[in-house]
């Protein structure tokens, strides 16, 4: 008994001996540059940002990337190690395409980096302690933040205008609307996008989950194809890179239209007329590849400009109301736009549902939406990357035209906005909203709702 103990104090000390001569060895032992080098941008500032990133945020945020401690192979040490960079990851990504330029860092990314470093929350200070070269002196911190602030103006929030509209091609687009509602594209003939995509209903069905075909209920909330086009990919896990991708999935899911391509194009082929028309812009004919290209012509077109919002950031002070004023400064000391950030106010990255508590907990023990355990679509961009680390996380929806986009969230578990915002603050942010400030929030989400066809969304 008495040796084994003084084996674990023996352990346990050199174990702290290990640790403690850390700084030193990491010292000496200077981290592996990435290859910057090789990267796209020529940009001196976006290199020395890239570089401060990677000595302070790396190690825990960025996968592939961690340059474990040799302590990290003593027992104790690995797993909790691995623990927190499991949590890390969880919290925030930082892909290492960003660092080396591939990608670029977007409003959301910045708004975030800027929020927990002026919170003195992140690099942590036990990690800091043993690394010293990721500290982030007072000088490093004003240089970040210029940087930043350069690169993200106005908060990361910009008003929809020409400049930003996607192009298109009129020949293509008209085609595309055609086929958005074109029920042929269904098993049954029963089902067109617009079924579970509304433009008379904020581009979503309203209701929890969509009905496909054969009555089939499915897993998920119909998010909106309004503004899709500006999503850094598309679906809640973001498995289609564009609206193109996207648009194949919903006409062969079994539980959406049920058909298949070599279907579609056949039904479309007996119909000289539509046939006709097809070939004058798409000369080599009906296909998969075609039909997807012209319905995302489409897709670029349900843009909506001119809401309150719009106007507002635009200069017109009165475009909102006194409420509504209240609520857009509340969304922003809130930092709900470090991840509703951008022209979309979302759609630039994905984040954990519950970063700050277990979300799912709360939602099973209160039947929020009729829940009661957790199912598969919960799992979130999981399903598509089977990274631990990408459990639970989601792409970060959309908040334009929120009024009549409900029911909120994935899981379709509210349709009060009131109720989603006091969620979001609670499991996002890990604060509690009085009724007041939520529903002065709630007011300013509601005046984002904009035109399309020059008609409000909310009167169409
Ligand atoms: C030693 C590992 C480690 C390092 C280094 C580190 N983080 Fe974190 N980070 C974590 C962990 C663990 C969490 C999750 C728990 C928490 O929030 O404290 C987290 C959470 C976060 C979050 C989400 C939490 C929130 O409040 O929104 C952001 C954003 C973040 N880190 C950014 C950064 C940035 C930027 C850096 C570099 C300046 C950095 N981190 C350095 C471990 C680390
Ligand atoms: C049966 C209902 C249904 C039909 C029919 C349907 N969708 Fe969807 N759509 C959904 C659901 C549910 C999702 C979310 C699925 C997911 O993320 O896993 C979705 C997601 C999308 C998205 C992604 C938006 C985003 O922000 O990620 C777009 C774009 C879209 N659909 C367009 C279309 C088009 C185009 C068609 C016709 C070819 C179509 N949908 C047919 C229910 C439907
Ligand atoms: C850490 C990132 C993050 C922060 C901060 C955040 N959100 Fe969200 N928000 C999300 C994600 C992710 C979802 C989707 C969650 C889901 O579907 O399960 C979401 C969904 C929503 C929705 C529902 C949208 C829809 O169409 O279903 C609303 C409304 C919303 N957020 C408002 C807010 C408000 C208001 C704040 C500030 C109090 C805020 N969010 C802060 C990431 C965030």
């Amino acid at each position: 008994m008495a040796s084994k103990k003084s084996l674990v104090l023996g352990g346990i000390a050199l174990g702290t001996c290990a640790i403690l001569s850390f700084p030193i060895i990491n010292l000496l032992t200077p981290r592996a540059p990435l290859q910057i080098s090789a990267a796209k941008s020529s940009d001196a500032r976006f290199k020395k940002f890239s570089r401060q990133l990677q000595t302070s945020c790396a190690d825990c945020h960025t996968s592939g990337l961690t340059q474990y401690p040799f302590y990290f192979k003593l027992p104790i040490a690995n797993t909790l190690i691995a623990k927190d960079i499991l949590e890390a990851q969880s919290a925030w990504d930082l892909p290492r395409e960003k660092l080396t330029g591939d990608q670029p860092f977007r409003e959301a990314d910045f708004a975030r980096i800027k929020l927990v470093i002026a919170n003195q929350e992140m690099p942590p200070a036990k990690y800091t302690a043993l690394h010293w070269d990721a500290i982030i002196t007072p000088d490093v911190q004003k240089q970040l933040f210029e940087y930043i602030d350069n690169n993200n103006p106005n908060d990361g929030l910009t008003p929809i205008s020409k400049r930003n509209m996607p192009q298109t091609d009129a020949k293509k687009v008209a085609l595309g609307k055609a086929l958005f509602f074109d029920k042929r594209l269904s098993q049954d003939n029963t089902l067109n996008c617009a079924s579970c995509h509304g433009l008379d209903k904020g581009g979503t069905d309203q209701t929890q989950v969509s009905i496909g075909v054969h009555g089939q209920k499915g897993s998920i909330n119909s998010p909106t194809v309004f503004n899709a086009a500006y999503n850094f990919c598309q679906f809640w896990d973001g498995r289609a890179r564009d609206l193109q991708e996207q648009s194949a999935g919903p006409v062969t899911n079994p539980v959406e239209m049920g058909s298949n391509f070599d279907d579609v194009v056949k039904k479309l082929e007996m119909d000289a007329p539509f046939k006709k028309q097809f070939v004058q812009t798409y000369p080599d004919g009906l296909s998969k590849k075609n039909i997807t290209d012209a319905i995302a012509q489409y897709e670029k077109t349900l843009i909506t400009p001119n809401s309150p919002y719009d106007k507002f950031l635009r200069g017109e002070k009165d475009a909102l109301t006194a409420q509504q004023k209240r609520g857009y400064e509340l969304f922003l000391s809130n930092n709900c736009a470090s991840c509703h950030s951008g022209i979309n106010m979302g759609g630039q990255s994905f984040e954990k549902m519950g970063v700050k508590a277990d979300y799912f907990a709360w939602r099973n023990i209160h039947k929020l939406g009729g829940h009661t355990k957790i199912n598969m679509a919960d799992n979130g961009r999981f399903n598509a990357t089977q990274k631990q680390s990408d459990r639970f996380k989601f792409k970060v929806p959309t908040l334009r035209n929120i009024a009549i986009t409900y029911p909120y969230f994935h899981d379709g578990s509210t349709s009060d906005l009131v109720q989603a915002v006091q969620i979001m603050a609670r499991f996002q942010e890990g604060t509690e909203l009085s009724d007041s400030d939520a529903k002065d929030i709630a007011a300013f989400l509601t005046s984002t709702t904009g035109e399309y066809e020059g008609k409000s969304l909310a009167t169409r």
